[in-house]
C-alpha cells in the first residue's frame, strides 16, 4: 500500500474513532453471564488515536511495544467494534497455539473452514515429505548455478531482487512443476506479485475493502485461474476430491497454488535477503559462516547434499536469527470459538470471550528482553548449546514457524532452500553490502527489507 492510501485509511479510522466512547480500563465486567472473570484492559477512543498515530509514524513493532509497556501482556484493541486481543509472550500463548480447533480456530485470514483447509494442505504438501526433501537439493543447486552463471566475474546487484528471482525458479521447479517452470513462470509470477502486493495489515483485517490493490489482486486471481486450469500437471490436483466426495473447484486450486508459492517462495525470499543483509553487515558473523563452509568442504569435499546441509549449524543459526528479528508472519491470528481464561505475566486472570480475534505478535514476542539477551542485536550464537535462548520461556518463545497445532509443515524445506542458496553464495562469491542497512517495509504484512539491497560481488573459489 502506498503512503497516500495509508494516509487515507488512517484518516478514515481517526474520523470514525473520534466519535467512539473513550474507555481504557482494567477489570471491566461484562453482561455475558457465562463470563465470571475480568476482561483484559481495552484500548479505544483517545488511546486508540494515539495508537494509530504511532502505527502510522513508527510502524507495527513500535506500536505493539508501546501498548505492551502500558497495558502488559494481555490487552484488547477495540477497532470499529471488532475486539482484537493481543497475547504477548510465551507465558500467555499456550492456549493460542495448542487449543483445539473447536475452541481456537485458525480460519481467520484464510476464507475457508479448517476441515477443508486441512484437506487442501494434504493435497499439496507432497513436496515437503522427508523422502522428497533430499531430492530437491540437486534441482535447487542447478537452478542457482544456471542463474548466477550469467552474472560474470564481478559486478553490483540488488541482492533482494536477485534472491527473489532465483527463488521463483527454484519454487517453479520444486513446488509448481516442470510445465509451469518451463512455459509460463514469468507470467505466473507477474500475476502472483499483484496478489502479493495487496497483502497489507489493513487488508488482513478487511480483505474486501474496495482499494486499487484489492481490485488488482482480484483481476490477477482470475487470470491465474485461467492459466492454471490449462496445466496438465495440475490435473491430479484438479481431480482431487474431499473426504465427503466433493470435487475441488478451480477457484480453490488457484488459491492453493497462490498459497503454496506464498508459503514456499515469498517467505524464503524475505528470510534469505535478511540473512544476507545481516551477515554482510557484520564481519564476525560473516567470518564464522565462511569458516564453517571451509571446514565442511575439508570434511565432505565441494559436494552439497541433504546431509551436508544438516551439518551447517552456524548458517542455520544465522537464518534462524534473521527470522527472529524479522519473522515473515509478524502477527499470527486466531478466532476464539469458546471463551477461555488466561493468566497474564503480571499475574491478572482475564477471560477472553468467544467471537474475539486473538493475536500472537511474533514481531514483539521475539524481542522480549527477559528471553532474548540484547534482543535488538543480531547474534546467531544465542541459539547455541550454552545459551539456547529460544527455549528460555518455554516452547513458544520462538515462533517464526508458528507452533503447536498449526506449526509450518515447510520449515525443513525452507531451511534447506535458504542454506543451499547461502552456502553456494559464500563458497563462490566475495560479497560486500554497499547500500545502507535497510529498514523494514512495515506497511506490508511480511516485513521485507525496504528498497534495494545493493551488493558488490567478485567470483572466488573458497578452499
Ligand atoms: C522461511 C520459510 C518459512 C516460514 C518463515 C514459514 C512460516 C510459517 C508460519 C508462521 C506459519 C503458521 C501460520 C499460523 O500459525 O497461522 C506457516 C504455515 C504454513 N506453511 Fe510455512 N513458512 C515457511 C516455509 C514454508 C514452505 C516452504 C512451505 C511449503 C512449500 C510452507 C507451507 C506452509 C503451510 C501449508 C502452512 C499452513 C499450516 C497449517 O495451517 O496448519 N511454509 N508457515
Amino acid at each position: 500500500m502506498d503512503l497516500a492510501t495509508s494516509a487515507l485509511w488512517v484518516s478514515i479510522a481517526i474520523c470514525s474513532i473520534t466519535i467512539a466512547v473513550t474507555k481504557i480500563g482494567r477489570g471491566r465486567t461484562t453482561l455475558d453471564p457465562t463470563i465470571t472473570k475480568s476482561l483484559p484492559p481495552v484500548v479505544n477512543g483517545i488511546a486508540l488515536l494515539a495508537v494509530l498515530r504511532t502505527l502510522f509514524i513508527h510502524g507495527i513493532r513500535a506500536t505493539i511495544g508501546n501498548l505492551y509497556t502500558k497495558f502488559g501482556s494481555v490487552f484488547t484493541i477495540n477497532l470499529f467494534g471488532s475486539k482484537i486481543t493481543f497475547l504477548i509472550g510465551p507465558e500467555v500463548s499456550v492456549h493460542f497455539f495448542q487449543g483445539i480447533e473447536s475452541e481456537i480456530s485458525q480460519e481467520i485470514g484464510y476464507g475457508t473452514d479448517i476441515t477443508t483447509r486441512n484437506e487442501q494442505n494434504r493435497f499439496c504438501v507432497d513436496a515437503l515429505k522427508p523422502s522428497k526433501l533430499r531430492s530437491h537439493v540437486d534441482p535447487m543447486l542447478q537452478e542457482l548455478e544456471g542463474y548466477f552463471e550469467k552474472c560474470g566475474q564481478e559486478g553490483v546487484i540488488d541482492l533482494k531482487h536477485e534472491l527473489d528471482q532465483v527463488l521463483m525458479l527454484i519454487s517453479g521447479r520444486c513446488l509448481l512443476g516442470k510445465e509451469i517452470r518451463e512455459k509460463m513462470l514469468d507470467k505466473f509470477y507477474t500475476l502472483f506479485h499483484e496478489v502479493e502486493d495487496s497483502l497489507t495489515f489493513i487488508n488482513l483485517f478487511f480483505p474486501y475493502i474496495p482499494i486499487p490493490a484489492n481490485r488488482r489482486r482480484d483481476r490477477a486471481r482470475i487470470k491465474l485461474k485461467e492459466i492454471l486450469s490449462k496445466i496438465d500437471a495440475l490435473q491430479k490436483l484438479i481431480d482431487s476430491k474431499y473426504k465427503d466426495g466433493r470435487s475441488i473447484t478451480e477457484d480453490e486450486v488457484t488459491g492453493l497454488m497462490i498459497g503454496l508459492v506464498f508459503a514456499g517462495e515469498h517467505t524464503s525470499s524475505i528470510s534469505s535477503a535478511w540473512t544476507g543483509v545481516y551477515l554482510l553487515n557484520d564481519a564476525k558473523c560473516l567470518t564464522a559462516a565462511v569458516e564453517e563452509q571451509k571446514q565442511i568442504m575439508k570434511k565432505f569435499g565441494r559436494q552439497i547434499d541433504y546431509h551436508v546441509l544438516l551439518e551447517m549449524y552456524t548458517l542455520h543459526s544465522s537464518i534462524k536469527e534473521a527470522l527472529r528479528l524479522h519473522p515473515t508472519a509478524p502477527m499470527l491470528l486466531r478466532k476464539v470459538r469458546k471463551h477461555f481464561t488466561v493468566r497474564s505475566k503480571e499475574g491478572y486472570e482475564y477471560e477472553i470471550p468467544a467471537g474475539q480475534t486473538i493475536v500472537s505478535p511474533t514481531v514483539r514476542n521475539h524481542r522480549i528482553p527477559y528471553i532474548y539477551k540484547d534482543p535488538e542485536v543480531y547474534d546467531p550464537e544465542r541459539f547455541g548449546p550454552e545459551r539456547e535462548e529460544d527455549k528460555v520461556g518455554g516452547k513458544f518463545s520462538y515462533t517464526s514457524f508458528s507452533g503447536g497445532r498449526h506449526a509450518c509443515p515447510g520449515e525443513a524445506y525452507g531451511y534447506i532452500q535458504i542454506k543451499v542458496i547461502w552456502s553456494y553464495l559464500l563458497r563462490n562469491y566475495e560479497l560486500k553490502l554497499i547500500s545502507p542497512f535497510p529498514k523494514e517495509e512495515w506497511s506490508k504484512f511480511a516485513l521485507k527489507p525496504q528498497g534495494t539491497v545493493m551488493v558488490s560481488y567478485k567470483r572466488r573459489q573458497l578452499a
